[in-house]
C-alpha cells in the first residue's frame, strides 16, 4: 500500500443551523444528521476516492457506531487491517454544528482514538517498510504521533502532519520529523503564537516552522486557497470558486487531495492545485466523507487553466 493514515475514526452528529448558538443562548436548528467522520478517516477516504492504495491503522468501540464506521471505511476500499476494536471503550463521536453561512463548530469526544498507544504503533510498524506516505492529525495522543512519525522518517517514508486541532503545547521535536505540515489559520496562529492577519504575517508564521525543521509548510486559508512554502521557495495558490454549503471536512479533503497527487507522481505544484480542488468541492456538499470528490472530478478541475 502506498498511503498510511494513523489516526481518528469518529461518528459525526451534525446540526445544521441558521446560526452557530452564541455562550448560553438556544437556537432553533434545521436538520440533524448521523455520519462517518473522523479526521484520520477522512483523510484516508479522500485519497482512497482518488484512487490510492490506502491503509488505516486506529481504534473503534465495540459498538454500534464502531460496526458503522469500520463498514464505511470497508465500502471505500480502503484496508482496515490495522484498525483495533476496543471492547473497553465507546468509539469517537464529534458534535458539529454547522450554521448558513457554511461555517462550523466541533466538539470531538476522543472515546477509542484516544486510548490508542504503543500497541496501534507496533500494528503501524509492520506496514510502514511498504509504505510511501504516512498522513497524521493531532486527534490521538501526541506520544503516538511522535512514535509514528520517528519510525517513518527512519524508513524515509514522507510524514505529512495536519496539526488540528492545534495544542496549546506544540512538541518542538515534532518538527524535524515532518515533511509537510498543513495548519490552517487558526491552527498556524497557535503553533506560533501571533494573529495570522495578512499576507505578511502568514509568511512570517511560515518562516518559524520552516526554521523548527519542518520541510515544507503549507498554511491553508480556505477560500482563499493556500500558501506554501520551503526555505527556498514560496507562493500563494487560488482555490477555485464555489457556492460553500458545508466546510466539514474540506481540510481533510485538502490533505487527502495533495497527498494522492503526491503519490501519483504529480509535481508539488500540481498536488497544491489538487488540494485546493478537493477541499472546495468538499464544502459544495453535506457532510465529511459523502462530499470528498473522486478522482474524474478533481482531474477535471485540475485540467481547467493549466
Ligand atoms: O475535519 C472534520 C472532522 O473533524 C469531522 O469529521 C469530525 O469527526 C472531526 O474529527
Amino acid at each position: 500500500m502506498s498511503i498510511v493514515v494513523f489516526g481518528s475514526i469518529n461518528m459525526d452528529m451534525i446540526a445544521q443551523t441558521p446560526n452557530l448558538p452564541q455562550p448560553g443562548e438556544t437556537v432553533i436548528g434545521s436538520n440533524f444528521m448521523t455520519l462517518p467522520g473522523g479526521k484520520g478517516a477522512n483523510q484516508a477516504v479522500a485519497t482512497a476516492k482518488l484512487g490510492c492504495s490506502t491503509y488505516f491503522v486506529g481504534r473503534v468501540g465495540s459498538d454500534s457506531f464502531g460496526k458503522d464506521l469500520l463498514r464505511t471505511l470497508e465500502t471505500f476500499k480502503i484496508n482496515t487491517g490495522g484498525i483495533f476494536i476496543d471492547p473497553k471503550i465507546s468509539s469517537g463521536v464529534a458534535m458539529i454544528s454547522v450554521e448558513k453561512s457554511a461555517e462550523n463548530t466541533i466538539i470531538v469526544i476522543p472515546g477509542a482514538n484516544g486510548n490508542i498507544d504503543e500497541s496501534d504503533v507496533n500494528r503501524l510498524k509492520l506496514v510502514l517498510p511498504k509504505t510511501s506516505f504516512l498522513l497524521l492529525q493531532l486527534e490521538i495522543p501526541l506520544i503516538a504521533i511522535e512514535t509514528a512519525a520517528r519510525e517513518a522518517k527512519k524508513l524515509g517514508v514522507t510524514v505529512m502532519l495536519d496539526p488540528a486541532p492545534a495544542p496549546d503545547n506544540f512538541p518542538n521535536c515534532l518538527y524535524p520529523l515532518i515533511d509537510i505540515i498543513t495548519p490552517n489559520r487558526t491552527e498556524a496562529e497557535k503553533l506560533v503564537k501571533f494573529p495570522l492577519n495578512n499576507d505578511h504575517s502568514i509568511k512570517k508564521a511560515a518562516n518559524v516552522l520552516l526554521n523548527q525543521g519542518v520541510k515544507n509548510v503549507i498554511i491553508k486559508l480556505g477560500e482563499k486557497g493556500a500558501f506554501y512554502a520551503t526555505q527556498t521557495d514560496q507562493c500563494f495558490v487560488p482555490s477555485i470558486t464555489v457556492k460553500a454549503i458545508d466546510t466539514v471536512g474540506a481540510g481533510d479533503a485538502f490533505n487527502g487531495g495533495i497527498a494522492a497527487a503526491l503519490d501519483r507522481g504529480l509535481s508539488l505544484k500540481k498536488a497544491l492545485k489538487w488540494g485546493t480542488i478537493a477541499g472546495a468541492l468538499t464544502t459544495t456538499k453535506e457532510g465529511a466523507q459523502a462530499a470528498l470528490p473522486d478522482l474524474a472530478t478533481v482531474q477535471q478541475f485540475s485540467e481547467v487553466g493549466s
